[in-house]
């Protein structure tokens, strides 16, 4: 039977080795051959990644340099942000690949964090603790699938995704970025995610390559501080921070980003312990690791001294940037790392095992066959049914913490319902930090979308007068209100905060509404818990939406009751800042709403 369906194929004139990923030796032949004719000039060009902008020649340094990897960073601006955009810009740069004397391909990467958020017009994913709410793999493993579908559509091949930090503590910037603060959520979570980007085969034109980051303890820095200290014991390192890595490469994931982080002082992206002997030991992963942004600049001032102590650690691709600021750039890298090869203090073994293992991921995902976009998935990003997809993850990342009085769902016959808050009528502020820009933005020209005011104006049947009122004024005696409020956008340390009480603002909006004898419904837009309670108590009904992205209908499902809320919350949420860090397992563990708490509408009630 599978005779007869093979040569059914190839009498139609499929080529088989199409259809299957490459098998192993297959690859390591390519590689061998490839390397076998390398000088180490170009060994060190493949172990060279440079930010877009930071190319002082282009295109005759790409060339040059023969450089291995280049990637856009979250201000890294090109001219044109459309998909076609985006796609002409990478093929010319691709294109320069094959100038060079073994047309080895270049490697783009990008922050696809919650989809392919840097083009104009790509859906916008909820970011990963809405997803870590919603905790369904298979959902999560379709964003992601969604993602790198439209990441190809651009051309682009690799995301710096996901991040399975495990954020143990609110005050952190990223905490969006992970899936909340429990191990064993992270590790689904993370999976799926390295799933659906990579497919069943990375060659697939559907497929892109994941990048698993930031190894490792990202999340458990003390204070929360980003780029911080993570002051935990060998033991809670791997049994809290490391699991996902361990999921993460058994599904295949060919690439991890080193972290910023330093483990009890020491710098993780000098740890020879943690990046060698674990990750590529014990762990076995098979693929690259990837410095992070100027990361290496950070173990010395000593340039040499660093890059020395980096690549010996088992750095094996080294994130470049602006010669702005006071970092190296990529001449200063490359001539420093061919000195250290030549003094012997970098080993010509631990150069080829770099080179190895980048080459073999670029065999592995077809580069060499195709390195150009395929056009016809150009008209996919964004589509129609991508947004299906992030609806679908909005509504299932809505948490229900409060409907004491029932209020919800909400009556799409209502005669009258007030919008109010700074969030309802903002895309930027929907999708937060890492939307065109690094640090996100407000307002309304970030991308395409729908905001919750936009939303909830189609749910309403036609006689229901919707006003919007920003600053909640306008409401009459028993009118029903929904007041979007939370966090303005910010990403990485920008959004460390030692205070997560919501501002002045938000709350006398809701005052206002209630001054008015307003019946409230409060939709939080954040990136974290944050501390509520004062709101809480005076609104009838309260909705954690995280940061939902550019699909807002997905918040309108759940407010109007065509998908009852399913969402859990995947941090404990702290009644004071002086609970903060509180996690799920801790010996006193007394938060307003437990880890995994959220009602639905049936009962009312908790469920698990
Ligand atoms: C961040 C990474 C990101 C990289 C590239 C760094 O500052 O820590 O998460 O992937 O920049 O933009
Ligand atoms: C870049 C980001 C990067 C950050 C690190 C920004 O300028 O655009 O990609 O993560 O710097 O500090």
């Amino acid at each position: 039977m599978k005779f007869l369906t093979l040569s059914c194929l190839v009498l139609l004139g499929f080529s088989l080795t199409v259809a299957q990923p490459k098998s192993a030796a297959a690859v390591d032949a390519k590689v061998r051959s490839l390397m076998k004719s390398m000088t180490l000039e170009e060994k060190i060009g493949q172990m060279t990644q440079v930010d877009y902008e930071a190319i002082k020649n282009t295109p005759q340094d790409i060339v040059k340099f023969g450089l291995g990897s280049i990637l856009w960073g979250g201000n890294s601006e090109i001219v044109d942000l459309s998909p076609k955009g985006w796609a002409d810009c990478y093929d010319s740069l691709q294109g320069l690949s094959e100038r060079t004397r073994l047309k080895v391909p270049i490697l783009f990467g990008i922050d696809a964090v919650h989809g392919h958020n840097n083009v104009i017009g790509a859906v916008v994913f909820p970011h990963n603790i809405g997803l870590g709410a919603a905790n369904d793999a298979a959902l999560m493993e379709k964003v992601a699938m969604v993602t790198a579908k439209e990441m190809k559509g651009t051309g682009i091949h690799w995301a710096f995704a996901p991040c399975v930090a495990v954020a143990r503590n609110e005050r952190w910037g990223r905490t969006y970025e992970s899936f909340g603060e429990e191990p064993e959520l992270v590790r689904a979570m993370g999976t799926a995610h390295v799933k659906g980007l990579q497919g069943a085969d990375l060659a697939a034109k559907t497929s892109a390559l994941a990048c698993v980051k930031h190894f490792v303890g990202d999340g458990g820095t003390t204070n929360g501080k980003d780029q911080g200290n993570t002051e935990v014991d060998l033991a809670t390192l791997r049994s809290v921070h490391m699991p996902a890595y361990k999921d993460a490469i058994d599904a295949g994931a060919l690439s991890v980003m080193a972290s910023y982080n330093s483990w009890n002082g020491n710098k993780m992206h000098g740890n020879r312990y943690l990046l060698t002997d674990v990750l590529k030991g014990e762990l076995k992963f098979q693929g690259f690791v990837v410095s992070d942004w100027n990361g290496i600049d950070q173990l010395s001032p000593n340039y040499k001294y660093a890059v020395e102590q980096s690549i010996n650690a088992g750095m094996d691709m080294v994130m470049i940037t602006s010669p702005r600021g006071n970092f190296n750039s990529y001449d200063v890298f490359t001539s420093t790392l061919k000195q250290l090869v030549k003094e012997k203090a970098v080993s010509m073994a631990r150069i080829d095992d770099a080179v190895r293992r980048i080459l073999k991921a670029k065999v592995m995902m077809g580069l060499f066959e195709n390195r150009y976009t395929d056009r016809a998935l150009l008209a996919e990003v964004g589509s129609a049914s991508h947004r299906e997809v992030a609806r679908a993850a909005v509504r299932q990342s809505l948490v229900l913490m409060k409907n004491d009085t029932g209020i919800l769902p909400l009556s799409k016959n209502v005669k009258r319902l007030i919008i109010a808050g700074k969030g309802a009528d903002d895309i930027g502020m929907q999708c937060g930090g890492w939307t065109i820009d690094w640090q996100g933005k407000v307002g309304p020209v970030t991308t395409g979308g729908t905001t919750i005011l936009q939303a909830v104006k189609q749910a309403v049947s036609s006689g229901t007068v919707v006003k919007y009122s920003a600053d909640g004024s306008g409401a009459d005696s028993g009118d029903v209100a929904v007041v979007v409020v939370g966090e303005q956008p910010y990403a990485e340390f920008m959004g460390d905060k030692a205070d997560l009480s919501l501002s002045p603002e938000d709350v006398a909006v809701v005052e206002k509404l209630r001054a008015r004898k307003a019946q409230v419904v409060v939709v939080l837009l954040s990136g974290r818990p944050m501390i509520v309670t004062p709101v809480l108590e005076k609104s009838a009904a309260f909705v954690a939406a995280w940061l939902p992205g550019t699909e807002g209908q997905g918040v309108a499902d759940v407010l109007f009751g065509d998908h009852a809320p399913t969402g859990k919350l995947p941090h404990s949420w702290p009644r004071t800042m002086q609970q903060v860090p509180i996690n799920v397992g801790d010996k006193e563990y007394d938060p307003l709403f437990p880890f995994g708490f959220g009602l639905t509408y049936a009962a009312a009630k908790a469920v698990k």
